[in-house]
């Protein structure tokens, strides 16, 4: 059937035929809400590459995480910053560090709020780097895993409902699910940074978690972002280890991904909208030059739309309040 017997405008025509025939719905559900903790009381520092984000200590943190519940946004990811740093990044896995402390005040005061915990040495080590260094400079694989996995035990029972491994090590899925099997924690899930590019986009995140790499940069690490299929086998690996969720990051720039992911595997995708990506928008609408509204939520449901059903994001508070006035 052609035109004229054929019109798509007939199902454009009306705000109800338009609703109706929608294929994509972005919801509040679909939010996972990055926040950023630091040590001390009354904290709010601002993210200057980051308007509206800000480091919060845990009084700060409740405050805004009850803010977010509120509007509906179900889940929060925590990164920690440290009072101090060293060569192993042991503030990230010791049992009394700021992202434990964070978690069992949240999951006390917020019972119902989800708790994740990103799982990375990066925040925690005075080189920046994610994982253990030799003599050389070099990241070790396999001497950085039982320090991802401590960590992970120790966000777990803090009472983490999810812990997040961005690192990039090969073999820490399995590494963490082991650990957190042995230690009694087999209901804790796994959401895996699978498919994590080596991206300029992270470069306003490394000033709000306080991570840059003292020298060198993550591209033996993380993923080279000209590789598709590369993804794929990642993603496969993650899932073989026993990760629960995969994720694909960033989100915007990598559509494509997110979509060969979902048409391949038969887990939930979440895709991280990073902070460049937000930091784009937020500049160009602190300009004048776009809709700040439109085009948040356009982004959002663009990741959606690809096949992601969960999506990180700064977004997440403000989304959620949009969606709820449409
Ligand atoms: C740390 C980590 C990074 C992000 C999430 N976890 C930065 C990096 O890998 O350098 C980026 C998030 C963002 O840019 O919003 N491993
Ligand atoms: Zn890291």
């Amino acid at each position: 059937m052609s035109f004229p017997a054929s019109r798509p405008r007939r199902l454009r025509a009306t705000p109800a035929w338009r609703r109706m025939v929608a294929e994509t719905r972005l919801a509040a559900d679909d939010l996972v809400w990055p926040l950023f903790v630091v040590p001390g009381e009354g904290v709010r520092n601002p993210v200057a590459s980051m308007p509206g984000v800000e480091q919060l200590s845990i009084d700060q943190l409740l405050a805004e995480a009850a803010r977010g519940h509120a509007l509906g946004v179900p889940a929060v990811i925590l990164f920690g910053i440290p009072e101090g740093k060293d060569e192993t990044g042991s503030s990230g896995w010791a049992d009394d560090g700021i992202v434990p402390r964070a978690i069992r005040a949240l999951k006390g005061a917020l019972p119902d709020l989800q708790v994740w915990a990103d799982v990375c040495l990066c925040e925690y080590t005075s080189h920046g780097h994610c994982g253990v260094l030799d003599d050389h400079g070099h990241v070790l694989n396999d001497e950085t895993l039982p320090l991802l996995a401590r960590a992970a035990v120790a966000y777990a029972r803090a009472g983490a409902d999810a812990v997040a491994p961005s690192d990039m090590m090969d073999g820490r899925v399995a590494a963490l699910r082991a650990a957190l099997d042995g230690e009694g924690f087999v209901g804790t899930p796994i959401v895996a940074y699978a498919a994590k590019y080596a991206s300029g986009y992270y470069g306003p995140f490394r000033d709000a978690a306080q991570s840059a790499p003292a020298f060198g940069d993550r591209r033996a690490y993380q993923m080279d972002p000209a590789n598709s299929d590369e993804a794929l086998r990642e993603v496969a690996l993650d899932i073989e280890e026993g990760a629960d969720v995969v994720m694909v990051k960033p989100a915007g720039p990598y559509l494509d991904i997110v979509r060969r992911v979902r048409d391949t595997f038969r887990v939930p995708v979440a895709a991280y909208q990073v902070s460049g990506e937000y930091s784009l928008i937020k500049a160009a609408a602190a300009n004048g030059w776009i809709d700040e509204r439109r085009v948040a939520l356009e982004s959002l449901l663009g990741i959606k739309r690809a096949g992601a059903d969960l999506i990180l994001t700064y977004y997440a508070p403000q989304a959620a309040r949009w969606l709820a006035e449409e």
